[in-house]
């Protein structure tokens, strides 16, 4: 078996997502050689890259119904899959923003947070394991957030996301279980991007951290070494950009 998908001459990938982070991956996997095919999940309208391997399916992350539509379509058009990167993720938008204290935290919003950062996980795991099960190398990697770590959490504050985001890792780490005995070609990680310039981020950073912050194109480089790195006894593992493991 070769190492990993992205040694493959011919690679199928799905980038779910088409963020800041989902779209320097996909320009990322495109100037890859042994590209084939990618689909694109998403649920904007934006224009893609003029290149006929980039298949844009539409879906919400909030619809399961969307998800296997979208894999069934992935199905027909690009058969099996080495690369799954889910990049969805959400920390504020126009119903909600990070909380700082408990008395902020409001069960709507708790909820949301899970349905985007947890629960998309597993719904990509039952529409497109059966494309990733084969008997060439996968991955299938999702971004998580090092705020998630419990062991990590020094500074507290902003409940919804990191408690989506831990039982998003541990949603993974069963996953990874599982798949060790049924989908043994597939390596399952957890990926922390590092801090990166996107909407996502922005109103949070602070200007004294600016310059540490990644562009979406150093951090897609630095996952994508990261994922090159992989091998299935390593699945489950959690993983910063720079590939140093990060506490659960
Ligand atoms: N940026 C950072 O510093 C940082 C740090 C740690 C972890 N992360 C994680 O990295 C991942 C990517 O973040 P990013 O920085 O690239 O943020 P971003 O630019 O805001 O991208 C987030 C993506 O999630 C999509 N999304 C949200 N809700 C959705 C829904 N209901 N259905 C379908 N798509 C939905 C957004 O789609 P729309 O554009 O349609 O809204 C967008 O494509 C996230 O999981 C985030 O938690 C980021």
């Amino acid at each position: 078996m070769t190492s990993g998908p992205l040694e493959l001459d011919r690679m199928n990938a799905v980038i779910v997502g088409d963020g800041a982070i989902g779209t320097a991956l996909l320009d990322a996997l495109l100037q890859h050689p042994g590209l084939a095919g990618v689909a694109l999940l998403r649920r904007g309208t934006m224009p893609l890259p003029d290149d006929q391997r980039v298949i844009p399916l539409p879906f919400d992350a909030e619809d399961p119904a969307s998800v296997a539509a979208a894999a069934e379509e992935a199905t027909s058009s690009l058969g099996r899959v080495h690369l799954l990167i889910n990049t969805v993720g959400m920390l504020h938008g126009p119903r909600q923003q990070p909380e700082k204290r408990v008395r902020d935290v409001r069960p709507e919003a708790l909820l949301h947070s899970f349905a985007i950062n947890a629960v998309l996980l597993p719904l990509l795991a039952q529409s497109f394991g059966s494309l990733l099960r084969h008997d060439e190398p996968a991955v299938l990697a999702s971004l998580s957030a090092r705020v998630g770590s419990i062991e990590d959490n020094g500074l507290g504050g902003w409940y919804s996301y990191r408690a989506s985001k831990a039982a998003h890792n541990m949603l993974l780490r069963t996953l990874a279980r599982e798949w060790r005995v049924s989908h043994r070609n597939v390596s399952v990680v957890a990926l922390h991007p590092g801090t990166v310039d996107s909407r996502l981020s922005r109103p949070f950073v602070s200007s004294s951290y600016r310059n540490k912050v990644l562009t979406p194109g150093e951090s897609a480089e630095a996952l994508l070494k990261v994922i090159d790195s992989l091998c299935p006894d390593r699945s489950g593992s959690f993983y910063d950009w720079q590939g140093k493991p990060v506490p659960w």
